[in-house]
């Protein structure tokens, strides 16, 4: 059987003798071709100079010896358990790519540092690379012990203050090794002048590494290339078919399709003109058909009921290897392609941003050719993906700008977002469904959303409708904007973004009571069109916008609150009508124009409204 093969990538300050505890580590390890060591030895000797282990890499280069090969950055060589590919990361953009977009990973890393130095600028940022790259099993080598005299305080000392810093952008190290690349201690021998360590060599910590599970062993991931219709000769089949990716398929399987959560069962495995297997694996082309006729669309990912589902949403942080002519910039369309899922989508902002070369980060808002961003994408429709370090094939993208493929990434994390998690919040298979409250309550929620200028008359409108509701025995209960501003909403003040983080959790507020059961009356200014349309979407059918009108005029006139004279004053800011816009609502089910019509009779309008609605919805 072939063994094992394990990427791994050293990252460190040349200074800090990488390439020496590399050499010495293929030199103990008795992995160079023969005779190779003694002519590097006696090549110095002519030149006069003292041999390096590092040496031996530079001879090693392009040199395809029995058992070990060297190009550029990579060298291949085994241990008794496994084959090794020591991939030094810093200055190989090729690399960085490939890891970016997933395209190879390495699943270990090895961070060395100089005893004498200890941690510098430039270790912090290899740290932070390796953080981005999601490499999750580290080992810090802590070199050149012998030039401190092999002192255990040097070592607890710079692995204290390393480790805290690895902590905190999350990467918690397997091992912190005293090694000496020069002298060959603990590389693969243990070193009889640091008895005090007890840890691993760097050889045996390399064969402590784990390999990255095994496709097959992983959860079913099947990316819906299409689906086909056959109707020649009676033959009324719907086959899905796609890659399998990881996992196992097999008739009778409970699956689901994300993101759209739909459910059902493998009726039967199709192959086209071939015998039909008893199981599609890795790899492997899979038809299917189902027990049921769902709508299913290209690009979801058929998954198995009980297993660990994907993520699904619009909004992910991903890191973006940038490979386009023109920048990657929030200002354009792109189009995103997942497995088999595509999708437009947008840069939404940028964190940061690492040069592939020089792995110097800069801020910037937008990435250029060459670059690695760690950003924010907003897609515009949602996908299900798998994040970096889960399957390989549903975590990585590429970007399409125009006509050319411009960067490819990993999604690294699933972000909320308000309005997608609103409509497809999954409840458990247990949780009561909204029809099922109804009718077990006997009522049914509805959400009425006043909106208007400050003074227009929400509140007292509001405060009656409540009273005459309850008095006919109708659940209900005001929800009023000053209240919640006291309270949840105590945080926010009146710039335009916390009045849509305003109206954001009072809708959400609103859409809870409602599924509860309750009639809701809101009254908040909700100046902006696309937030009610946000607070509309929250409660679906069940949702009354009442524009409550009345002119800037007569609510300066009211001014029940004495806020518009301040205002006018110029003691308030970002006052609406005035100093902050307010967008009447297009099409709202009802208007009540308080400047025309009296309190009573917009009371009487609004309760016909609402009893109307709640007459209609069916239980
Ligand atoms: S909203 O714009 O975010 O919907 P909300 O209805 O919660 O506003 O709060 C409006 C109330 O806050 C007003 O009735 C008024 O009493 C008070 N207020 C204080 N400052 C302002 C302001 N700059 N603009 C509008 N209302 C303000």
């Amino acid at each position: 059987m072939d063994k094992e093969l394990l990427s791994v990538v050293t990252v460190g300050h040349v200074d800090h003798g990488k390439s020496t505890v590399i050499g010495r580590m293929l030199a103990d390890a008795g992995a160079l071709p023969e005779g190779k060591l003694e002519a590097v030895r006696e090549n110095c000797r002519r030149n006069s100079k003292p041999f390096e282990y590092a040496f031996l890499l530079d001879a090693l280069k392009n040199e395809q010896a029995q058992g070990i090969t060297i190009d550029a950055a990579r060298c291949f060589f085994g241990t008794q358990k496994r084959n090794y590919i020591i991939i030094d990361a810093p200055g190989h953009i090729e690399f960085l790519k490939n890891m970016v977009t997933g395209a190879s990973r390495a699943e270990a890393a090895l961070m060395v540092i100089d005893a004498s130095r200890g941690v510098e600028e430039n270790t912090r940022r290899h740290g932070y690379f390796l953080s981005m790259l999601g490499v999750s099993q580290v080992s810090v080598l802590i070199n050149k012990m012998d030039s401190v005299g092999r002192k255990r305080a040097v070592f607890e000392s710079v692995k204290a203050e390393f480790g805290a810093f690895l902590e905190k952008i999350g990467v918690l190290p397997l091992s912190f090794i005293p090694v000496s690349g020069m002298e060959g201690d603990n590389i693969v021998n243990r070193s009889p002048l640091m008895p005090w360590y007890e840890g691993p060599t760097l050889i045996e910590q390399l064969d402590g590494f784990a390999c990255a599970a095994a496709p097959e062993n992983l959860p079913l991931r099947l990316p819906v290339q299409g689906v086909y219709k056959f109707t020649a000769r009676g033959d009324t089949r719907r086959i899905v078919a796609g890659t399998v990716e990881s996992g196992r398929l097999r008739a009778g399987d409970r699956i689901v399709f994300y993101p759209s959560g739909k459910k059902t069962v493998v009726k039967t495995l199709e192959e086209f003109s071939a015998p039909v297997p008893a199981s599609f694996g890795p790899g492997k082309a899979a038809g299917f058909t189902m027990s049921e006729e769902l709508f299913v669309r290209r690009g979801e990912i058929a998954c198995l009921e009980g297993e660990s589902p994907p993520s699904a949403g619009v909004k992910l942080r991903a890191n973006v290897f940038w490979l386009g002519r023109e920048s990657f910039s929030p200002e354009k369309k792109y189009l995103l392609k997942c497995a088999a899922a595509k999708t437009e989508m947008r840069l939404e902002s940028i964190s940061k941003i690492i040069n592939a070369s020089s792995l110097d980060f800069c801020e910037r808002r937008v990435c250029e050719r060459n670059e690695v961003a760690e950003c924010v994408l907003k897609l515009e429709r949602p996908i299900a993906f798998d994040l970096a370090g889960g399957v390989e094939a549903t975590s990585r993208f590429v970007i399409v700008d125009g006509y050319e493929i411009a960067g490819g990434g990993v999604i690294t994390q699933l972000l909320p977002d308000f309005d997608y998690n609103l409509r497809n919040i999954r409840w458990s298979s247990d949780a009561l469904t909204a029809s099922e409250r109804a009718a077990m309550t006997g009522r049914r929620g509805l959400v009425v959303w006043l909106t208007g200028l400050s003074g227009s008359g929400k509140t007292t409108i509001a405060q009656e409708t409540e009273r005459r509701l309850l008095s006919q025995g109708v659940f209900t209960y005001l929800l009023d904007g000053d209240k919640l501003r006291c309270g949840l909403n105590s945080d926010l003040g009146f710039s335009a973004e916390d009045r849509r983080e305003n109206v954001l959790r009072a809708a959400q507020t609103a859409a809870l009571f409602c599924d509860a059961g309750a009639v809701v009356l809101t009254t908040l200014i909700s100046p902006f069109a696309e937030s009610r349309e946000l607070a509309r979407r929250a409660s679906g059918e069940s949702f009354l916008e009442v524009y409550v009108k009345a002119s800037l005029e007569s609510c300066i006139s009211r001014d029940p609150k004495g806020l518009y004279k301040k205002a006018l004053a110029g003691e308030i800011e970002s006052f609406t009508g005035l100093s902050s816009p307010y967008e009447p609502p297009e099409s709202p089910e009802l208007t009540l124009d308080t400047d025309t019509l009296s309190e009573e009779s917009c009371v009487d309008a609004l309760l016909n409204c609402i009893l109307a609605r709640l007459e209609d919805m069916s239980f």
